[in-house]
């Protein structure tokens, strides 16, 4: 059997979300009329703490729905240099909407730079620059190996946001890991911000579809966006039977896939081949890297062999580019796999001679 650690999107369906799914009640939801998709956009809300949600495709195009709807064409986007909005949805609200995207640097708990962020905001008065009409902030962080911003931290940003009457957004896709990580609701972490996406289809194992939460009136500028961008899916109450039983049984379960991020963390930390921070693993997912037994770090070439030969041995993990390796524990994997992707580990280790 293969170990596929290389993200909780490979996570399939629980028995008892196809059978919700080949019972769910259905209607046309372009119309608003699947009952199925109503009933997960309320509970969706009701969790969250947020008046109304829109339940969307993709995270990507969650994501992209909220950055055009709070900015308009020449508004600029303030996002992390290591966020998922900047590297891996095709540059989003940049591409559709004509929004400039300001860059900042990401601090390595995932949080914004803040001072940073202050530079960066700017308003209609200088002809010089496009005004700033959005933050964009990710929890848990995926590049930076599942780090969680806590209250505090998502106060501090919608603090500076709002005091410039800029909008803060949340990627979300993963919070119900930050929230079982911190031990706090969810709706604490989702109340300072304006807007956030979460998905189904991650740890909670969905086979697809993600929510966007907001206030009514957002949601219902989001709902026209979604339209535009080919995001109406008519009886779309069949994936979203699975999404309630998604957000109703698999929350909790989440503290399991965390243990066993950080039992393979730790021992991951007893091979002297292996650079990682096991103490700053605290939800699903864990980043490292290689060094040579001088402790200079492996080539780009040494690390795809080492994939390679883990891969043989039935361990599947993401080079994330630049010798930097991901892997991710979920709804499948259990204690005895994580111990047999030790070991196979350690027997790639010695093959790739490092
Ligand atoms: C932090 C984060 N945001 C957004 C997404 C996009 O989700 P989707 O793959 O459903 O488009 C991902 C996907 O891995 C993610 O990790």
């Amino acid at each position: 059997m293969l170990i596929d650690l290389r993200s909780d999107t490979v996570t399939l369906p629980t028995q008892a979300m196809r059978e919700a799914m080949y019972h769910a009640e259905l209607g046309d939801d372009v119309f608003g009329e699947d009952p199925t998709v109503n009933r997960l956009q309320a509970l969706a809300a009701e969790k969250l703490g947020k008046e109304a949600a829109l339940f969307v495709p993709t995270g990507t195009m969650g994501n992209a729905i909220a950055q055009l709807t709070h900015a308009g064409r020449g508004q600029a986007i303030i996002v992390g240099d290591e966020s998922h909005i900047y590297h891996y949805e095709a540059g989003g609200a940049s591409t559709l909407g004509g929004c400039p995207m300001r860059v900042v640097p990401t601090l390595p708990d995932g949080m914004l730079d803040l001072e940073k962020v202050a530079g960066q905001i700017a308003n209609e008065s200088n002809a010089h620059v496009a005004a700033t009409a959005l933050v964009c902030i990710e929890n848990t962080h995926n590049r930076f190996g599942g780090t969680v911003l806590g209250v505090d931290q998502i106060e501090a940003v919608a603090q500076l946001a709002h005091a410039h009457s800029v909008a803060v957004h949340m990627d979300g896709a993963r919070i119900f890991h930050a929230a079982v990580a911190l031990g706090v609701p969810v709706s604490e972490l989702a109340r300072p911000v304006d807007s956030l996406m979460f998905c189904l289809s991650k740890g909670l194992s969905a086979p697809a579809g993600s929510l966007l939460v907001g206030e009514q009136a957002f949601i219902h500028r989001a709902h026209r966006i979604r339209k535009l961008l080919g995001g109406g899916m008519r009886q779309a109450g069949v994936l979203a039977a699975a999404g309630i039983l998604a957000l109703e049984q698999m929350v909790e379960r989440l503290a399991q896939d965390h243990a066993h991020c950080q039992l393979l963390a730790h021992g991951l930390a007893g091979y002297p081949q292996i650079v990682i921070q096991p103490e700053r693993v605290v939800t699903n997912i864990l980043v490292f890297s290689l060094q040579n037994a001088q402790q200079q770090p492996c080539s780009i070439t040494e690390t795809n062999h080492f994939l390679a030969r883990a891969r043989d041995y039935g361990v599947l993990m993401l080079h994330m580019g630049g010798g930097i390796i991901r892997a991710v524990t979920h709804y499948g994997i259990e204690k005895e796999h994580i111990l047999d992707a030790l070991a196979g580990i350690q027997r790639s280790l010695i093959d790739t001679n490092l």
